[in-house]
């Protein structure tokens, strides 16, 4: 009765979490600090509830699915200035589709551009490894190979494009990339893009970018794969890009993001999710175009991870190959055995973290890359904090 690929997604990180630490209750009676769920703390700037509040009346209208022009113009005009486009290169109207969030975003692309075969032979979707958990989810459902490209420590966390194969790339349907990536932080430079989007043109796959994190960043902003198409001509060909407010706005519950890129693929995702996309209310529309069109939040939201992350290095650096990341909100620590590791700061510190392991796997004879790691969301109030961070040196 169901459909047999479902049986394939057995690595959802949090359901194996619970099943690790559940059972174990912590011997400290410090009040437990959860690590392991990537959640923004901060408050969303007021601006995002005066902007419902003033488009309350709107409720009762059926949204349109692809955006309003307002938040489509608004989005194209943060593009262009986050990376420098020059005018007019985005067309809110071609080039930018509305997202309840980017994680559907990023699981319906793949029914889009997964086709039966590709090159004589079941297609691949190329993933990270570790992957945010839908990028997988999204190659296995749509009949795809998920191809995992280990990211580690020796290629500096970032997949190593000339290791792959030509066959691998001739059969490649769509190419799944994190910048910044999570967990590791680490930001793809703009060589890189072109390097990765040369690749999709020459082998005529989709690359996929998944920016959300782009706005958290430490010392420079990370460049975009739309700057990368930018700065190599030929329009947006073969690319999109996924961007969020969860991160950027600490606005997780607002559920709200947008695709952009390829005019053709934009095109025919919006007939797609015409058909089983969710709209997003007119309100909530109205306050992430007033979002996307405020800077002074983000760059307040910005500064305040950036104390956390001072806080992480004076507590943690020279231990666990502790590394400042270059974006996100994440720490990924080297401490041996990830699991291990997780199962006693829960049980000796309340402390919860994510084992790396569990959004990463063994793939094509290879050790899991997660395995020596732990992840932690380094989301909390500073003093929250330095106390995780006390409880995690005595303890590892
Ligand atoms: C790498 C990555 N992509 C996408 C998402 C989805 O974010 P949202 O749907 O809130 O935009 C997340 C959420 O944690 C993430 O970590």
């Amino acid at each position: 009765m169901l459909n047999p690929l479902l049986d394939t997604l057995s690595d959802y990180p949090f359901e194996a979490l619970r099943t690790l630490l559940n059972p174990v209750t912590p011997v400290i009676n410090d009040p437990p600090i959860i690590m392991s769920l990537g959640e923004p703390q901060h408050q969303p700037p007021a601006l995002l509830t005066e902007t419902l509040m003033a488009h309350a009346h709107e409720w009762n209208k059926y949204p349109p699915m692809a955006g309003t022009p307002e938040l489509r113009q608004a989005i194209a005009d943060w593009l262009t200035r986050r990376y420098r486009l020059p005018d007019g290169v985005v067309d809110p109207d071609r080039h930018i589709a509305n997202l309840g969030g980017t994680k559907e975003g990023l699981y319906l692309f793949s029914s889009l551009v997964v086709p039966r075969e590709k090159a004589g032979r079941r297609p691949v979707v190329l993933v990270p490894n570790p992957y945010y958990l839908v990028y997988n989810g999204a190659a296995t459902m749509a009949g795809a190979e998920a191809v995992f490209l280990d990211a580690t420590a020796e290629n500096g966390f970032m997949p190593d494009l000339a290791a792959i194969p030509r066959e691998t790339w001739e059969r490649a349907a769509l190419f799944y990339l994190c910048s910044p990536a999570n967990p590791q932080g680490t930001i793809a430079e703009i060589d890189y893009l072109k390097q990765a989007i040369d690749l999709a043109r020459r082998y005529d796959f989709v690359l996929a970018v998944d920016e959300c994190y782009a706005e958290i960043w430490d010392r420079a902003p990370p460049p975009g794969a739309l700057e990368a198409c930018a700065a190599l001509g030929d329009g947006f060909r073969n690319v999109v890009v996924f961007h969020s407010l969860s991160k950027r706005s600490s606005a997780a519950g607002l559920r709200s993001g947008f695709v952009a890129g390829d005019p053709a693929l934009i095109g025919h995702f919006k007939h797609l999710r015409d058909y089983g996309g969710c709209q997003v209310p007119l309100p909530i529309q109205a306050a992430a175009a007033a979002l996307w069109r405020d800077e002074a939040h983000v760059e307040e939201n910005r500064t305040r991870y950036r104390r956390k992350f001072d806080i992480a290095e004076a507590a943690l650096a020279g231990r666990f190959g502790f590394y400042r990341p270059q974006g996100g909100f994440f720490l990924w620590l080297d401490v041996g055995d990830g699991e291990e590791a997780a199962l006693r700061l829960w049980r000796e510190a309340a402390v919860r973290v994510l084992p790396g392991g569990y959004t990463a796997r063994a793939a094509a004879g290879r050790a899991n890359p997660g395995a020596r790691y732990i992840r932690l969301a380094i989301v909390h109030d500073e003093a929250t904090l330095e106390t995780a961070f006390a409880r995690i040196a005595r303890v590892l």
